[in-house]
């Protein structure tokens, strides 16, 4: 075993470790993707299932995720190798780093708009513009050749930068003063926009269920909407896990990331649709809500201006800290496994990166012909990413520990070799055997009929 590594980086403290599992966590997927799937999928009915996965799926799989990484030591490749030598799970190791890499992809360029549009606030663009004219900018600015592709480009830098500054001092520092200061954006912001006159008809729509709405694509969309929140059934908290030290109570820090993140989700979701309502704009839009409808919303409301600039800031400032994440999952492999210096691991990550981004952002042009199965590879990326392979992702993690790993190296784990007891424990080894493998399958088969 690759237990003892005195070289390997470590997380410094428990407070940094939370930090950086939420920087990774907390992103586009909490401001940008959440409120729009809860918007197309029927507002309180898509929370409550949504709420349902973070606590019996979600959990389980963090937690499984950090139980992989601890224990190995390893990045999401070598970690299956320590753990299982003799299987051939290190196989799925590659899965998970092409799914970091189609994440990243597309997740660049959505990036890269977030500054583009910190770009616009702060020149305050949006000011003399009419709704139809906001709109048009927007799939003008989305679908040009060129300026998308600066912006992801200038995104790639920033990440690399803090990825070669190291686990410690770039990673967990950056996380540790991004995430507090995200908190207090979303939290004025929710303020200002539960404030605003018919703010309770968003609310209404938020916290007011209509059963009716959940069918089985409503459950996928959750179910793969909180994998994708998490950050889980990537290999991505397999990472962070093995930077992790002995002391940190595993469970603990599963539960207060996924609290965070969901918290986050719903500040942003309370941050946008009282303002939407309150204006009278159709909440059901698709990716562009945050782009065409809050500048729309902004413009209306007095001190517009500050409220824009503070918004996409937080947008941007979140989508790094998760970037960060997806490009350490490809360093970390790529490295430890080539035996590459991390430096010369970074710039092949990033450059490869770069790469499929652009033709991400080019696919969204007008007649691109980057389309496959019918649709853009950008969309097709966001599709596969969320709906195939975080599920099936988190249900091969869940099947691993629970299924070819000994109880006992799972038990030793969790309770940091005896010292900790609670019988949610004994819980999470059943979920992780039984109810998560089954849960994710009947999604996914009740989808398919
Ligand atoms: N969890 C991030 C978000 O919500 C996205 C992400 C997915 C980051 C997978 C890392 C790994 O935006």
């Amino acid at each position: 075993m690759k237990e003892n590594q005195p070289s390997r980086a470590r997380f410094g403290s428990k407070f940094g470790v939370v930090m950086a599992a939420v920087g990774s966590a907390v992103g586009l997927g909490n401001i940008w993707r959440f409120p729009y799937e809860l918007g197309m999928n029927g507002g309180f009915a898509f929370l409550l299932v949504y709420l349902l996965c973070v606590l019996a799926l979600g959990i389980p799989v963090m937690l499984a995720e950090l139980v992989i990484g601890r224990r190995s030591r390893s990045n999401v490749f070598g970690s299956f190798k320590v753990l299982s030598p003799n299987g051939k799970w290190h196989y799925l190791g590659v899965v998970y780093v092409v799914a970091a890499f189609i994440i990243s992809s597309f997740y660049f360029v959505v990036a890269g708009w977030s500054l583009e549009y910190v770009y616009q606030a702060v020149t305050d663009q949006f000011s003399n513009r009419s709704p139809l004219e906001l709109s048009q900018a927007f799939t003008d600015f989305s679908t040009d050749a060129l300026r998308p592709i600066f912006w992801t480009i200038v995104f790639v830098f920033l990440a690399a930068g803090v990825i070669l500054a190291g686990v410690r001092k770039g990673i967990e520092n950056i996380s540790k003063v991004l995430m507090p200061m995200l908190f207090v954006i979303i939290v004025v912001l929710c303020v200002r926009s539960v404030t605003l006159p018919n703010a309770t008809e968003g609310l209404k729509f938020l916290f007011y269920p209509d059963f009716s709405k959940i069918n089985s694509s409503v459950v996928l969309s959750a179910l793969g909407q909180a994998f994708f929140s998490l950050s889980i059934g990537m290999g991505c908290l397999i990472t962070y896990g093995s930077y992790i030290d002995k002391e940190n109570n595993l469970l603990g820090t599963s539960v207060e990331v996924s609290v965070l993140d969901t918290l986050v989700s719903v500040l942003a979701s309370v941050a946008i649709f009282p303002a939407v309502f309150s204006l009278g704009i159709n909440p059901a839009k698709g990716p562009e809500l945050v782009f065409i409808t809050l500048p729309n919303v902004f413009m209306q409301i007095p001190g517009g201006y500050v409220w824009s600039v503070l918004f996409f800031l937080l947008l941007a400032l979140a989508a790094l800290t998760s970037i960060i994440s997806l490009l350490e999952v490809i360093t970390a492999y790529v490295s430890e496994e080539f035996k590459i210096k991390r430096r010369t691991a970074v710039f092949m990550a990033s450059a490869l990166l770069m790469f499929s981004a652009t033709l991400c952002s080019l696919s969204l042009g007008e007649g691109s012909v980057l389309q496959l199965f019918g649709m853009p590879i950008f969309t097709l990326f966001d599709y596969v990413s969320a709906k195939i392979f975080m599920p099936l992702g988190g249900l091969f993690i869940a099947v691993f520990l629970g299924w070819f790993c000994s109880r006992k190296m799972v038990f030793d784990e969790l309770t940091n070799g005896g010292s900790l007891k609670t019988k949610a424990y004994d819980l999470f080894y059943f979920l992780l055997r039984y109810f998560v493998p089954i849960a994710i399958l009947m999604v996914f088969i009740n989808e398919l009929s």
